[in-house]
């Protein structure tokens, strides 16, 4: 048959979660925390997978943080995470893209060490146009002694995220996640209901032909990007002696799952349009997560002048340039960055 139902050897989340707890990898509360995580995340791909009959597409008419118009997906998508995660006792706070400041757990429920941070659903612009989106999470620490975070308490460096994840929401969905022990993916086997185990260990190919950018923003951008994108169009006859492809999804989440899967190299540099706020996509939420993915699939995470996961972060919606992917392509970046130091 083509059609093989999941067979009964296959490591669901659940089962990988419990071997990582007993390997002493993981304590039963992120194990718990990320259970969650994933079963808010069954319940988004289900209104996403819904679409125009689910009565979810288009805009809340409601505003972000952010200056962004928020999408209907956007809004209940953030509800379904809040929700989940209220009355499991694991958690000191919430942060999340589509909220103004932290979002403390309600009194009427335990409290537990752990913070969770959350794009509840990237690439909204094309969630009308039947495109993969996803959702991103991030897990810290709550700093020692706090039980009810405030947003300072979040403050912390993409290098102590204790786990990092995204769902994709495409033709299958799948989990992509972290414990700082390798990357791994799980596809959701829709008629169990569970995530299972599809890639152990995925691992970025260190050189690639491939880049993802807008470029539609050239125009904006500062000299080393210029001269680095120059580079990249000259191909086989410029500096860098090979033909680059490119693919720009609009949907981080999507467009890091390529580079996941095959290699390439990601960026959303500094320009001219976003300067002033530091850059287009959020440390918190987007940047930090995807790069404690990256580097444990072995590729690399700068803002072009600085390891991603050792910038200090200022402020809960701080935004970065990114640069990610690759390692060799993304040291190739950094380096025409320095250059113009
Ligand atoms: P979000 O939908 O969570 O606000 O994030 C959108 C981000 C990211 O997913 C994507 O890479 C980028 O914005 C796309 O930006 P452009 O529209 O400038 O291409
Ligand atoms: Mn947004
Ligand atoms: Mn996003
Ligand atoms: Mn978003």
């Amino acid at each position: 048959a083509v059609l093989t139902p999941t067979p009964s050897s296959a490591i669901s989340l659940t089962r990988y979660l419990i071997e990582e707890q007993r390997a002493g990898r993981i304590n039963a509360d992120l194990r718990l925390l990320i259970e969650v995580v994933a079963r808010a995340c069954k319940s988004i791909s289900i209104a996403v997978g819904k679409g125009a009959l689910g009565g979810v597409l288009g805009d809340a008419g409601t505003g972000n943080i952010q200056g962004e118009a928020q999408k209907k997906l956007d809004v209940l998508s953030n509800e379904i995470l809040l929700e989940a995660n209220a009355w499991g006792g694991h958690l000191a706070g919430l942060a999340s893209e589509e909220m103004d400041t932290s979002h403390p757990i309600p009194d009427v429920y335990p409290r537990g060490n752990y913070l969770l941070l959350f794009d509840p659903l990237d690439g909204s612009s094309n969630i009308d146009v039947n495109i993969s989106v996803g959702t991103i999470f991030s897990v810290l620490r709550a700093p020692d002694g706090v039980s009810r975070a405030e947003d300072k308490d979040f403050l912390q460096a993409g290098t102590e995220q204790v786990c990092a994840g995204y769902t994709t929401y495409g033709p299958s969905t799948m989990l992509v996640l972290t414990i700082g022990h390798g990357t791994h993916a799980f596809t959701l086997d829709r008629e169990v209901g569970s995530f299972v185990l599809t890639t152990r260990d995925m691992r970025i190919p260190d050189d690639t032909k491939e880049f993802a950018v807008n470029m539609s923003n050239q125009r904006h951008w500062q000299p080393p990007m210029q001269r680095y994108v120059a580079d990249l169009l000259a191909g086989q006859e410029g500096p860098r002696g090979k033909d680059f492809n490119m693919r720009w999804v609009a949907s981080m989440v999507a467009d890091v799952h390529r580079i996941l899967t095959r290699g390439g190299i990601f960026s959303y540099p500094l320009d001219a349009k976003c300067a002033d706020k530091g850059g287009k996509l959020r440390l918190m939420y987007e940047a930090n997560p995807m790069a404690m993915l990256v580097e444990q699939a072995g590729g690399a995470a700068s803002t072009g002048r600085q390891r991603m996961l050792e910038v200090q972060p200022t402020g809960l919606h701080q935004r970065v340039p990114v640069f990610l992917g690759s390692k060799h392509e993304v040291e190739t970046a950094v380096r025409y960055h320095h250059e113009f130091d």
